[in-house]
Parts: structure tokens; C-alpha cells; sequence
């Protein structure tokens, strides 16, 4: 498709559409391959608008009949829809269109997984079902009938007439196509019910595959935890009687805000203590908190372009957070949040795919669900939030959703709000979505008579077509240590506008140590040169847990970039001051598992291409290998102690107390096992009694070159459940030596079990494979080769998951000369695929423009 040149789309072009709707009425007549969508669609001409052409979007549609006001018309098939001559005057579309659910494997619009039914819509999917301005800013209520045999048939809204073989659903709320939603299948259900604050009762369920029934129990729990959550700290309440929530095996992504009937990939919601993990129950609270807190903050409020996706989503990621925080401990999951955005965002900001949090282009909207939109789009609520203050936030946040429900809103919308509420001017906020790139802070340091000075400078890199930034507002938290671990000035939030600024700390009796970036107040790169025994220090003494996270990470990614551009031992500072941290009782066992931790590969592959080195990720996986055994070795006496002191004896619970006290033990199991091979291991995999134990276990064997047995235990355990078989397929690619990775996903693919139709098992197989970036990046090439020959095959089955996954390769310009020539190759082999997805040239082809 290298010819046929994809067309971009502009924000600057905005334009409304040329009619309102009204209302909406839809029949689905459901058929595996001729499902019959009957539409009557009230359109009333939009004073608003200049441009009244009649044009509905529609892809891949059978067109059996149209009428308006009754009266058959032939409408004019268009690129990507259809135009039609239509009346100055409010007026009646109907149509019939037949399509084919069974054989839509691009998971987008109406098909089918495992015998059922279901949709998704986001972003552009519902032209895939009828003809309609499938945009967002065009709303109406639904009403839905859905006639399908015995199934379970659940469309948007509040439910109406029902009977043998159909069921009719009502939304009362307008809204936009993308939030439309259909579902129809053997479905059992884990009801509950939940009364809102104002006493309306609201009828709750999770509707999965018989034989799920046992894993909603605690997405349940976290659904209410949501709904009371939204009340007590948006003053949020939920708008109708119902609230259904499916869970689908096969899905491009985690899960799906329709109104009232929330999808969700079965990774996402289903849950029980022997088949997930921890970190699996914390995601799925997440996720279910995200799906509702959408209900205001995307449904009620939406978008009115899809350059504006931050509006909806970095509003409901930072809000997720928050809840998540509530639920369990603030620090460790703003570490955990940091971790997740410097591998994923700064990695795409600082290469050929970065953007802007508002994008003022694209090509495939679908490629712009990004860590920048998300997680970026996050942060800067939380800047705004630091900036305003907390009160003043909530103010605006009230005015926001006073002012705009029931409308499709701007960036532009949002920061007034801000401005009205607090009086201040956000001009330069602004700059933080306009423009891409991670901004470098440097800072220097001065001390004189008492008076403490911080120099700052901020500098942000050169991003795809954006050549020039501007100095962008900065909220910086900083706290003053003294010689003692004292807090001699508590955290200050000092805010730059300039290029180059500086902030004085008077009346000190001697030079302070900084605490700079407390909580991580800006997703900024902060540089500052520094001694081992300051960090060290500050990884003793801060009193902002971020920060003393941070400290032990620099220390030990200061120690890996001298043993990799140096040939230097581990750093005995390091070892010695990360020793002291664990064996200190005081603080929460989950926090220190993380500060166990070092620097992912990919974080020092950019640290040293930073730096000016060209990394060589075998010498990264060298490094951490020997540092981890050196950690070991250094700690053989406090580990064995901390695994037996954090053994958790009481029944199994997913909250944050004993997920910490599991992630603390198996850090130290891991530790144990570079000792003794893999015997402790065995005695927790043989012994285990949920998944978290039993992965950990087998993780360590497989680590240590012992997994054999286990593997093939765990199989046999568990090859009836997907979910977990998933795991199984992931975690032998990622732990297997490098040299071996690509071999043993390739292996793998020809595993009776591998599909690429599942998202997730296509994830866990070559997603597990560019997990483990040495044995992706293998010298050989073969990592490059497997992944873009399955790139080829799934592109035209699943062009979504093809296109996100094709980021693998955006940092290849880190790399040297020869691994750059194999990765272009491979790249240029996708590119020359005939027919090729839009979704997947669009990638490609950024991604090979790199610099
Ligand atoms: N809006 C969804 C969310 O943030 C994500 C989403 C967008 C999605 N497009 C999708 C999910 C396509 C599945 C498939 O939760
Ligand atoms: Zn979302």
C-alpha cells in the first residue's frame, strides 16, 4: 500500500457537522455472517454549521436499502462513506445494511470471540455497523432492539421490553457512536447492586463465559469501590439503573468505557487468587475504576475530536490514580507509575513516534492510544493540580462538570475552567500539550552566608516536526535535608517559566542536601551531578519516598553505566547502602521490593545512548546479571532472614499489606536462588497456593536454568485456562538466556495453543519476546526477523495489535551501525507488503524517518 498515500487529518481543519441527531434507532437482527442492522436516524440541520452536505461514515457495509422520510433513496457511495441529497429541514434516514461478525478478526466494530457477540466502537468502529457521522462530537440517545436467539443480548442504557429471542435496551443519554456498544451470547452473570448516595438503587453485573463464574468477585468489589469513591471525592454519582460490565477473550486492548455496558478484555476483570497474580488483582481494580470513572470523564463529558483524546483519557488515568492510591499506598504506586512512564513515554517522547499529549495530526487515530496521551495526559493534571493546589483543583473540576455536561469538549474548554476557577493564566501551562518532548533539568547548586541557591535550566530536544520548544512552566517540589537526615525546609513547590531560573533558601546554618523532583512533580529528566554518598544518603534519609526510591535507583544505574563503559567491579556503595534500606524494618516491604530493583535494560540503553555511548544490550544484560549476583551474594545472610520474616501465613488476600509482603519475600527468593540454584524455588513452586507464589517460583527457576520440570508442571496444571497460559507462553521467552529468546518464541508459535486471532496469546508470545530486549536486539538479527515476519502474518487478520506493536522497534536509532542495518531491513519488509494496513504504514513509516 506504499503508493496509495494514506490522508492525514488536521486538527486545524475542524469543522462541525452539518446536521444533529436527534435519535437513534437501531435492530440488530444477529446473523454469524449476515447479521441484518436496521437504522432510523432523526436528523435535524445544525444551525451551527456552514457545510450541510449530507455524508455518513460507513466501511465494509452491505447497503440494502435507504430511505429518508420514508421515500427509498440511492445514496452516492464515497470514499469512506456515503453523501446523499437530503432536506433543509429536519428529516428521517433509515437503512438496512448486512454484515459479517464471524469473519471480522480485526476486532473493531461488530464481531465474533468464542461464539459471542460483542462490539467495539472506539474509535471509529461504529461505521463498521451502519451508516452514521461516526464522530464524537455528534451525540443522541439510542434505543436498541436486539433479536438473538437464547443468548443474553445487553445493549447501552436501561433495559425495556424483552421477550423470547429479543431484548430491547433504552439509553436516555446522548452520546457519541464510539460509546455504543452490543453484546449477545451465553452469558452467566455475577450480579450485585449498589445504592448511590442520593439512595437510587443501581443494578450491578458481570456477565462471563460459563465456567468464569468463580473470577468476578473481585472486580465486583472494586466496581463498588469506584462508584463510592467517585461520590465521596468528585461528588460523582452514577446516571442509571443499570451497570453491566462482559468480559471478552479476544480484544485489542484492556477494556472499554461504553455507557452503562463496559467491555473488558477478560485479562482485565476476571480474577481469582490461584490463577492471578498480585500485580493482576491490582491492575484489574485499576482498570475497572478507569472503565467507570470514564462514565463522567468521557461519557458525559466527551471529546469533540479525537485530537482531544487527552481530554478523556489523562483526566481518567490521573483519576484511576488517585483511586489506587486510596485504595493502597500513595508512594509505592506513584513509584510504580514513574517506572511505567519512563519506559514507556519517555522512551516514545525521546524517539521517532513522539507527539505531543494533544497531537495536531495523524493519520490512524488508532495509533494515537499512546503512553503520551495516557500517561503524559496524566501528569499534567497533576502538575495542574501542584500548581492550583488542591481546593482550587476540585473547584475547577465542579465548575467543569457544571459548565459541560452533556457536551464534546476541547482542551481548550478544560483549561478555562482552570482559568475561571483560580484566576490564573494557563498560557504557558498550555505549551505542555501542545508540544513534544521530555524537557531536560539540569541543576546546579551554590551555597553562600547561609543562603541555599538552586540554578535551574530546561532544555527540551527536538521532536518530529517540532524543531523549537518554548520554556514550559514547571512545578518543582523541593525539600532541604540537613547534615543529620534532618528536614530543615519541608517540601516547597517552586515554579519555573524560564529558561533558565533560580530559587534562594535563606538563614541556613550550613549547605543543605536537596530533595529535588519530590513525588516526581514534572515528568521532566532531571540532570544533576552528584556524589555516590549524597545519593546514598538521600537513599538512608529522604523523608519523600519517591525520592528515596530515585536515590537507590541513580546509585545503581551510576554503578551499571561504570561496569558496562568502564569494565568497574559493582559499586560497594551501592550494595552497602541498598542493604541497609532492606534491612530496615520501618519501611513497607513494598516499597522496599522496589527499591530492590535496578534499572530496566531499556532505561540504561537510553542512559548511555544519553551520554554519548552506543549501548550494547548484551553488555546491559552482562551488567545487571553480575550486579544481581553481587547483590546476592552481598546479601546472603538479610535474605534468607526476609523471606522467612515477610512468609504470609493468614488466607490469601489481593490488598496491598500482603502484596508487599509476597513482593519483598520474593525478592528475596530470587536473591537465594543465585546461591543455592533453584532449591528454595522448587520448595515454593511445589508448595504454592496461588499464583503469585507459583510464578515467582517458577520465574526463579527458569532464571536460574532449572525450569524445566516446572514448566512442564505448570501446562499440565493449567492448559485449560487462557489466562494463564498466557503467562506460560510470556515468562519462558522472558527468562530465557538471550541468545535463546527468539528461538524460544519461535518454538513457541508452533505451540498447538498459539493463535495469532488472541491478542493477548499474539502479546504474550512476540511481546514477550521484545520484553526481553537482549534477546530481541540478539546480534544475530533473528529477533528482528520473527517479530516482523509475524508483524506481516497479523497485519491483515488484526491490523490494531499489528500497528501498536510495531513500536518495538522505535529506538533502533540508539543502537550500532549493524543492528540499525538489520532493523531497517526488517522495517523496510513490512513497508513493501502488499496491501498493508493503514494502521501499520503509518507506524512503519515514522518509525523509519528517524533521525
Ligand atoms: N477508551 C478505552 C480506555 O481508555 C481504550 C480503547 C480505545 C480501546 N480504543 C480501544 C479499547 C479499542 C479496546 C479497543 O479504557
Ligand atoms: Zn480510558
Amino acid at each position: 500500500m506504499r503508493d496509495a498515500a494514506p490522508q492525514t487529518i488536521y486538527l486545524r481543519d475542524y469543522t462541525p457537522f452539518g446536521y444533529l441527531v436527534d435519535g437513534v434507532e437501531l435492530t440488530f437482527r444477529l446473523h454469524p455472517t449476515r447479521t441484518r442492522v436496521m437504522s432510523r436516524i432523526r436528523f435535524r440541520p445544525n444551525p451551527e454549521a456552514t457545510d450541510h452536505r449530507f455524508f455518513l461514515h460507513g466501511e465494509g457495509l452491505t447497503l440494502i436499502s435507504a430511505a429518508i422520510d420514508g421515500r427509498q433513496v440511492s445514496p452516492e457511495p464515497v470514499e469512506g462513506g456515503l453523501v446523499c441529497p437530503a432536506p433543509d429541514a429536519p428529516f428521517t434516514w433509515e437503512a438496512e445494511v448486512e454484515i459479517s461478525p464471524e469473519t471480522n478478526t480485526a476486532l473493531e466494530g461488530l464481531y465474533m470471540s468464542n461464539g459471542m457477540y460483542c462490539t467495539q466502537c472506539e474509535a471509529e468502529g461504529f461505521r463498521k455497523i451502519t451508516y452514521y457521522p461516526d464522530r464524537p462530537d455528534v451525540m443522541a440517545p439510542f434505543s436498541v432492539r436486539i433479536e438473538g436467539g437464547e443468548n443474553i443480548l445487553l445493549s447501552n442504557g436501561n433495559p425495556g421490553a424483552a421477550g423470547a429471542g429479543f431484548a430491547e435496551w433504552h439509553d436516555p443519554w446522548p452520546k457519541p457512536a464510539y460509546l455504543f456498544a452490543l453484546v449477545a451470547g451465553d452469558l452467566v452473570n455475577h450480579p450485585d447492586s449498589f445504592t448511590t448516595r442520593s439512595g437510587k438503587q443501581v443494578a450491578l453485573n458481570i456477565w462471563v463465559r460459563p465456567g468464569d463464574e468463580g473470577k468476578c468477585a473481585f472486580g465486583m468489589q472494586a466496581l463498588k469501590d469506584s462508584m463510592k469513591w467517585d461520590e465521596e471525592v468528585y461528588g460523582r454519582e452514577y446516571d442509571l439503573d443499570i451497570f453491566n460490565i462482559v468480559a471478552v477473550d479476544d480484544f485489542n486492548m484492556g477494556a472499554m468505557e461504553n455507557k452503562g455496558l463496559n467491555i473488558f478484555n477478560s485479562s482485565a476483570v476476571l480474577a481469582s487468587p490461584e490463577t492471578s497474580t498480585d500485580a493482576n488483582f491490582e491492575r484489574i481494580e485499576a482498570i475497572i475504576a478507569h472503565e467507570y470513572f470514564h462514565n463522567w470523564t468521557g461519557n458525559r463529558i466527551t471529546c469533540r475530536d479525537w485530537f482531544q483524546l487527552c481530554l478523556k483519557e489523562g483526566l481518567t488515568v490521573f483519576r484511576d490514580a488517585q483511586f489506587t492510591s486510596d485504595m493502597r499506598s500513595a508512594s509505592v504506586k506513584r513509584i510504580s507509575d514513574v517506572i511505567a512512564l519512563r519506559a514507556r513515554q519517555f522512551r516514545e517522547d525521546n524517539g521517532p513516534l513522539a507527539h505531543p499529549v494533544r497531537p495536531d495530526s495523524f493519520v490512524e487515530i488508532n495509533n494515537f492510544y499512546t503512553a503520551t496521551v495516557y500517561e503524559k495526559g496524566a501528569e499534567l493534571i497533576g502538575m495542574l493540580k501542584t500548581l492550583v493546589g488542591d481546593k482550587a483543583y476540585y473547584k475547577a473540576l465542579d465548575l467543569y462538570f457544571e459548565r459541560h455536561d452533556g457536551e464534546a469538549c476541547t482542551i481548550e474548554d478544560w483549561l478555562k475552567v482552570f482559568e475561571d476557577a483560580t484566576g490564573r493564566d494557563l498560557g504557558q501551562f498550555r505549551r505542555w500539550y501542545e508540544q513534544a518532548g521530555t524537557p531536560r533539568l539540569t541543576v546546579s547548586e551554590e551555597f553562600n552566608n547561609g543562603t541555599y541557591t538552586l540554578h535551574f535550566e530546561q532544555k527540551t530536544p527536538p521532536t518530529p516536526g517540532q524543531d523549537v520548544k518554548d520554556p514550559r512552566v514547571i512545578p518543582i517540589a523541593v525539600g532541604l535535608l540537613g547534615a543529620n537526615g534532618d528536614e530543615l525546609r519541608e517540601t516547597t513547590v517552586l515554579e519555573m517559566t524560564e529558561a533558565t531560573q533560580s530559587f534562594r533558601f535563606q538563614g541556613l546554618a550550613a549547605r543543605p542536601v536537596p530533595s529535588i523532583l519530590r513525588q516526581f512533580s514534572a515528568p521532566v529528566i532531571l540532570e544533576r551531578e552528584t556524589s555516590s554518598a549524597e545519593r546514598a544518603f538521600l537513599l538512608a534519609h529522604d523523608t519523600d519516598p519517591f525520592n528515596k526510591w530515585e536515590a537507590g535507583l541513580s546509585l545503581a544505574r551510576e554503578g551499571l553505566m561504570a561496569m558496562i563503559c568502564d569494565g568497574a567491579a559493582p559499586d560497594a556503595a551501592y550494595l552497602e547502602a541498598v542493604q541497609m534500606m532492606a534491612r530496615d524494618d520501618s519501611l513497607d516491604p513494598a516499597f522496599r521490593a522496589l527499591a530492590l530493583g535496578l534499572p530496566s535494560q531499556d532505561d540504561l540503553a537510553q542512559a548511555l545512548f544519553d551520554a554519548g555511548h552506543t549501548p550494547d544490550p548484551q553488555a546491559i544484560w552482562e551488567a545487571l546479571e553480575t550486579l544481581r549476583q553481587a547483590k546476592a551474594q552481598a546479601m546472603q545472610d538479610l535474605a534468607p532472614r526476609l523471606y522467612a520474616q515477610y512468609q504470609v501465613t493468614e488466607p490469601y488476600q489481593p490488598d496491598a499489606a500482603q502484596s508487599g509482603a509476597r513482593a519483598l519475600a520474593n525478592a528475596a527468593l530470587a536473591m537465594i536462588t543465585r546461591l543455592d540454584g533453584g532449591a528454595q524455588a522448587q520448595r515454593q513452586y511445589d508448595s504454592a497456593t496461588n499464583m503469585t507464589q507459583q510464578l515467582a517460583a517458577w520465574s526463579c527457576l527458569l532464571q536460574a536454568g532449572n525450569g524445566a520440570a516446572a514448566t512442564g508442571a505448570f501446562y499440565d496444571q493449567w492448559r485449560h485456562d487462557r489466562l494463564v497460559i498466557d503467562k506460560w507462553f510470556m515468562l519462558q521467552i522472558l527468562h530465557a538466556d538471550p541468545a535463546d529468546a527468539a528461538d524460544t518464541a519461535a518454538r513457541l508459535t508452533e505451540h498447538l495453543d498459539f493463535t495469532m486471532k488472541n491478542p493477548n496469546r499474539f502479546r504474550a508470545t512476540l511481546g514477550g519476546l521484545t520484553a526481553s530486549p537482549a534477546g530481541f536486539h540478539h546480534a544475530s538479527g533473528k529477533g528482528y526477523a520473527l517479530l516482523a515476519d509475524w508483524l506481516i502474518r497479523l497485519d491483515p487478520v488484526n491490523p490494531q495489535t499489528t500497528a501498536r506493536m510495531c513500536s518495538a522497534f522505535e529506538t533502533w536509532r540508539r543502537f550500532d551501525a549493524d543492528r540499525q542495518a538489520l532493523i531497517k531491513a526488517q522495517l523496510e519488509r513490512i513497508l513493501d507488503t502488499p496491501d498493508l494496513s493503514r494502521d501499520t504504514t503509518e507506524m512503519v513509516t515514522r518509525i523509519l524517518a528517524a533521525r
